[in-house]
């Protein structure tokens, strides 16, 4: 196959990128995306301060932009994120104890109500364990509302939109010997065996030299799929753009059958939240296919 999404779907998964609607304007950007991709992740247009600037008063339009181009294109759509620490509006950094906690269950039923029976995978969770060698979770507002908050925003999720799959979604568990992916690991144990509605956990996977590409990453996508969870790549760039790296982690996925696609966190170098200077992604600012790209496809093809 010629495209990247065309390659993956031979082995009966995806590839998809971030997709930020200001960039939809740009044929350059869009004719990439298109042809390339075949799942979509609205890259800040689904996240709380978007969807819900004001509580109770939700706005879909930017999401809805991403979401139309996606769907009017022939792409399936991950959602991202219903519950962060990150990217909350004013109002709910405000919140705390039981009324942030119902704020949280009437987003969740907010935005999966929207977008009920349209998005394949939702990032339900996203990024609530701490860096650094405790394994546990991470100090926030959220966190302040009680261990449980995580296991009520599934089930919340769950009730909301019974279609989609439910992902928790973090960066930093990509390596299996750390700490902070052990404690993922134990969480998502932990809620299949309680029964608590989890599908699949999201490995970002930003790599860089502080968090570099370990050849145990293949243990850490087989062992969550051992859980009986499916794996994806949700947030994939490398800086410096090794195009061995990039195989390696294509290979990784394509390895376990659950491992069910990949995700680039941009389309161009340009796009990207690292700055092109860092050279994270498949395509150079103008638009050109770089080595990583070339490198990717190939080990696509090679399933
Ligand atoms: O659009 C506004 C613009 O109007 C304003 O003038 C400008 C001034 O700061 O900000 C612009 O918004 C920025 C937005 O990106 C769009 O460019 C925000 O400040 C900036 O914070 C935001 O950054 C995003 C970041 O998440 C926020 O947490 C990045 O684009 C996005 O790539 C990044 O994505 C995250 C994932 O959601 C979760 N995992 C890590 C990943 C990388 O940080």
């Amino acid at each position: 196959a010629s495209t990247l999404g065309a390659a993956a779907a031979q082995s009966g998964r995806y590839f998809g990128t971030a997709i930020a609607s200001g960039k939809l304007g740009d044929s350059n950007y869009t004719t990439i995306a298109n042809r390339e991709f075949n799942m979509v992740t609205a890259e800040n247009e689904m996240k709380i301060d978007a969807t819900e600037p004001n509580r109770g008063q939700f706005n879909f339009s930017a999401g809805d932009r991403v979401y139309n181009w996606a769907v009017q294109n022939g792409k399936r759509v991950r959602g991202h994120t219903l519950a962060w620490y990150s990217q909350q509006p004013g109002w709910m950094q405000s919140l705390s104890g039981s009324s942030l906690r119902q704020a949280m269950i009437d987003h969740i039923n907010g935005v999966m109500s929207h977008y009920k029976g349209k998005i394949a995978y939702w990032d339900v969770v996203n990024e609530a364990f701490a860096d650094g060698n405790s394994g546990g979770r991470r100090d926030s507002n959220l966190q302040r509302t009680g261990n449980d908050w995580i296991e009520v925003a599934f089930r919340t999720a769950r009730a909301a939109d019974p279609a989609a799959k439910l992902c928790y979604n973090d960066y930093n568990i990509d390596n299996w010997s750390w700490a902070k992916t052990q404690g993922v690991y134990n969480m998502v144990k932990d809620f299949k065996q309680r029964g608590v509605p989890i599908d699949c956990v999201g490995l970002q996977s930003h790599f860089n030299s502080n968090s570099p590409y370990n050849s145990n990453y293949r243990t850490t996508i087989s062992s969550f799929a051992a859980l009986g969870v499916d794996v994806a790549i949700t947030e994939l760039d490398i800086q410096g753009g090794s195009a061995q790296t990039y195989a390696s982690v294509v290979n990784d996925c394509l390895a376990v059958s659950r491992c069910v696609g990949i995700t680039v966190w941009g389309v161009r170098d340009s796009d990207s939240w690292l700055g092109a200077n860092t050279s994270p992604l498949l395509f150079d600012g103008n638009g050109n296919k770089k080595a990583a790209y070339t490198s990717v496809l190939n080990a696509l093809n090679n399933a």
